[in-house]
C-alpha cells in the first residue's frame, strides 16, 4: 500500500444505541480526491469523526472495523497521534476560535504538525497565505469578525497548518453563498494539486462530483453506491436523488430534500 492511502474496512459506529454507520468500507488512494455524498443524517460526519478518532468527544464510538493509513492502523491511536500521522479533520460548521485572532487560530493549527519545527510552520503559513490572502490581511482581527466564507477558509487553513497528507473536509460549502462555495471548491482543487489527498463529505453533490475522482453515496449509515465520480454524475439515480435533475421517468417521484437547492447551485455556478 502506498505511503498515504487510507483504507477503511467494515466500519461500524454509533452513539449509544443509535447506530450511525454500518459496515462501511472505503478507500482514498494516495493523491486522490474522494467524495462521500449523502443527505442529512446519513452518517457523513460520523465517518469523519471515526477516522480522526474524535467520536468520543460526541458521545460516540466505533464498534467494529479497521482504519489504516499508509498500512498503519489508526483505530487505536488518540486524536493527536492521528494528526501527527498526517490526517487533519475540518469539522462541520466552520469551527474557529472566535475570540482569538486569525493568526492565533493558525498558530493553534500548527501545534499538532507532522513536520514540526519553525521552518515547517513558516512554510505552512506561506502556503496558507497564498491560498487565502485574506487571512494575511486580517491576521490581527478576531476570527469571530470574519464572514462565514472567511471563517470556513480559516477552518481549512488551520488544518493545513499541520501539513496533512490527507485532509478530511466536512461539508465545507454548507450555508455559503454559491460564489463563496465555488471559491472554496477552487481552493480544494488547489490544495489537491499541491499534493494533499482529500476526503470530502458533502450534501452538495454537484460540487463534490466536480472535485472528486471517486465517490461513495452513504444512506442511513451504509454505502449504497460507489464508483468513479463521472459515472455517478451520469447515473440516473444520483442525478435524480442528489443532483435534483428530474427526468420523465422520475417526474412522478417526490423531489428529494436538497434537490432543488442543488439544481439552483448548478444553474448559478
Ligand atoms: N452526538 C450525537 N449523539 C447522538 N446521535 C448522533 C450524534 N451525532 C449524530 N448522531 C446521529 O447519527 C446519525 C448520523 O449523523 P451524522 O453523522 O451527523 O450525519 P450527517 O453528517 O450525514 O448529517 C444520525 O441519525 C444522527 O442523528
Ligand atoms: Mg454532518
Amino acid at each position: 500500500m502506498s505511503a498515504a492511502a487510507l483504507r477503511v474496512r467494515g466500519l461500524t459506529a454509533g452513539y449509544g444505541k443509535v447506530r450511525a454507520l454500518r459496515d462501511v468500507s472505503l478507500d482514498v488512494p494516495d493523491g486522490a480526491v474522494v467524495a462521500v455524498l449523502g443527505g442529512n443524517g446519513a452518517g457523513k460526519s460520523t465517518l469523519l469523526r471515526a477516522l480522526s478518532r474524535t467520536l468520543a468527544f460526541h458521545g460516540g464510538a466505533a464498534t467494529a472495523g479497521t482504519v489504516a493509513f499508509g498500512g498503519r492502523p489508526l483505530d487505536t491511536l488518540p486524536p493527536d497521534r492521528v494528526v501527527a500521522a498526517g490526517l487533519c479533520h475540518v469539522p462541520e460548521g466552520r469551527q474557529v476560535f472566535a475570540r482569538m485572532t486569525v493568526e492565533d487560530n493558525l498558530r493553534a493549527g500548527a501545534l499538532g504538525a507532522r513536520a514540526g519545527g519553525r521552518a515547517g510552520r513558516a512554510a505552512a503559513l506561506r502556503r496558507v497565505h497564498e491560498l487565502f490572502p485574506v487571512l494575511a490581511e486580517r491576521a490581527r482581527q478576531r476570527a469571530g469578525l470574519l464572514s462565514g466564507g472567511e471563517q470556513q477558509m480559516l477552518a481549512v487553513a488551520r488544518a493545513l497548518m499541520a501539513s496533512p497528507r490527507l485532509l478530511l473536509l466536512d461539508e465545507p460549502s454548507l450555508g455559503l453563498a454559491p460564489l463563496m462555495a465555488a471559491r472554496i471548491a477552487d481552493t480544494v482543487k488547489e490544495i489537491h494539486a499541491q499534493g494533499t489527498s482529500v476526503l470530502l463529505v458533502e450534501q452538495n453533490a454537484a460540487l463534490a462530483l466536480r472535485l472528486a475522482t471517486h465517490a461513495y453515496v452513504l444512506e442511513v449509515g451504509e454505502v449504497t453506491i460507489e464508483g468513479p465520480a463521472a459515472e455517478l454524475a451520469a447515473s440516473d439515480e444520483v442525478r435524480r436523488r442528489y443532483l435534483g435533475v428530474v427526468d420523465e421517468q422520475a417526474a412522478g417521484d417526490a423531489v428529494p430534500a436538497g434537490g432543488p437547492v442543488l439544481a439552483r447551485w448548478e444553474a448559478e455556478a
